[in-house]
């Protein structure tokens, strides 16, 4: 089978070199890809007619959507109508992850546990409700701001300043609805599962680091790293997130009539093993995904068909027990400002002791790799235990040279630390 997959990022980097893996895949398109992609076709088509008609003429079996942007403007809508199979929920599902009032609204509605929040559309209830309730608190831009949406307040006077610069129109159209929520404490952690529209079936667990700097500090970014199993997600919680998560999310799909199938990212905050939903997100995390998939044993492109069959139930996921670990090298300065169009080397000695670098923000300038975006490259390995999965990736990332790199040199900190408890 062909399949095709839409994106360009670290993400879809892993997912095309794991259908590269399949046995059931004979070619990989990527559209756009990126040029660290290997044994793929990168195509440059982002209408999504144009894209649906390239998959016809092409006998693509499956297509597959990284992020969340094309699946909230409905690319999986399109290539329904023509007969396509897609992976991923159409434009109305998708508002799971494009609105968080929506997505707050379906969690109240279907008894999905999570923060105690409001909404709203005028800002002096909003500011109002604030004063109300006090700091530490989290504002919310309602629709999709790549990830800086969120404001957690430590004080009232941010959670002020928040709500106003939402409405000042700093995240666009996206800011004019507010969600204002409880502050959960605790570790986050991510589970992704498979939806087929009857059940669901969860990956590997994996954790990333948000923040820009060492020991969790420093502004949000869109993950600095990860690292797959997340200890903190025990049997329990898993049987916890099936139970009041994942079956009341397919029931709730079931009765708003939503069409889903594709994999959801469940965002959790998990205080004393108790879990409660941050955020759904619609498509695989990035960069979950490179260590989930690192640790897939058993053929993705069998499972996403299944999945858009409507037959997961005769899927067999096989994880390798060993963890694996991501290192996101970053431009320096990122998530602010950074200088790009620096020559990046050592790709191949890197890649010498069993590690995959995965790029996320390159172009091919005159022969040269070079950065061109805030994270650049993941940098991914699987070991015995995740010690070594991560000595491995950071041996790895020492080969690796570009002026200004910048990276984390604590990923899977607290992995390791419970190891050696
Ligand atoms: P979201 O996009 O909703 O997941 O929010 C982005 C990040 O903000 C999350 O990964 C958390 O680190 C943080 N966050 C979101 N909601 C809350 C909350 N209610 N309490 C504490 N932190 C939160
Ligand atoms: N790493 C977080 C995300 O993909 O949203």
């Amino acid at each position: 089978m062909k399949v095709l997959v839409v994106g360009g990022g670290g993400r879809e980097h892993a997912i095309a070199w794991r259908f590269n893996k399949d046995e059931n895949v004979s070619k990989v398109y990527a559209a756009p890809g990126n040029p660290g992609m290997k044994n793929v076709e990168c195509i440059d088509i982002t209408d999504f007619e144009e894209l649906a008609n390239f998959a016809k003429e092409n006998d693509i079996g499956l297509t597959m959507v990284g992020p969340e942007v094309p699946l909230c403007e409905g690319i999986v809508d399109v290539f329904k109508a023509k007969g396509l199979k897609i992976f991923g929920p159409d434009k109305a599902a998708a508002q799971l992850e494009g609105s968080k009032s929506f997505c707050k609204d379906f969690m109240v509605k279907y008894d999905i546990p999570t923060a105690e929040s409001a909404t709203f559309t005028n800002e002096a209830d909003a500011l109002a409700y604030i004063e109300e309730k006090g700091a530490p608190i989290v504002v919310k831009a309602d629709g999709l701001a790549a990830g800086k949406g969120v404001i957690v307040a430590e004080t009232k006077e941010q959670a002020l300043e928040g709500v106003k610069s939402c409405f000042e129109g700093s995240f666009g159209d996206a800011g004019y609805k507010v969600v204002i929520e409880e502050f959960l404490d605790g570790e986050e952690a991510s589970i992704f599962a498979f939806l087929d529209g009857k059940s669901s079936a969860t990956l590997a667990s994996s954790q990333d680091h948000k923040r820009a700097y060492d020991g969790d500090l420093g502004p949000n970014t869109g993950g600095m790293g990860s690292y797959s199993p997340a200890p903190v997600v025990t049997d329990e919680v898993m049987e916890m997130v099936q139970k009041e998560v994942l079956d009341n999310v397919t029931r709730g799909l079931q009765e708003e009539g939503l069409y889903y199938r594709g994999i959801i990212f469940v965002g959790l905050m998990i205080k004393n093993g108790v879990p409660k939903v941050l955020e759904f997100n619609v498509r695989f995390g990035d960069p979950e995904t490179q260590t989930v998939l690192m640790r897939l044993d058993s053929s993705l492109s069998e499972a996403m068909l299944a999945t858009v069959e409507g037959r997961l139930d005769e899927v067999d996921f096989k994880w390798s027990e060993d963890p694996a670990c991501c290192v996101v090298l970053a431009s320096g300065g990122y998530p602010g400002k950074y200088a790009k169009g620096h020559t990046i080397t050592g790709f191949d000695e890197a890649e010498e002791n069993g590690a995959v670098v995965f790029h996320a923000g390159t172009s091919l300038v005159d022969g040269n790799i070079v950065n061109t975006g805030g994270r650049v490259l993941g940098v991914t390995a699987r070991g015995k235990d995740i010690k070594e999965a991560v000595d491995k990736a950071y041996e790895a990332v020492s080969k690796i040279k570009w002026q200004d790199v910048m990276y984390r040199k604590d990923i899977a900190y607290r992995a390791i630390e419970r190891l050696n408890k």
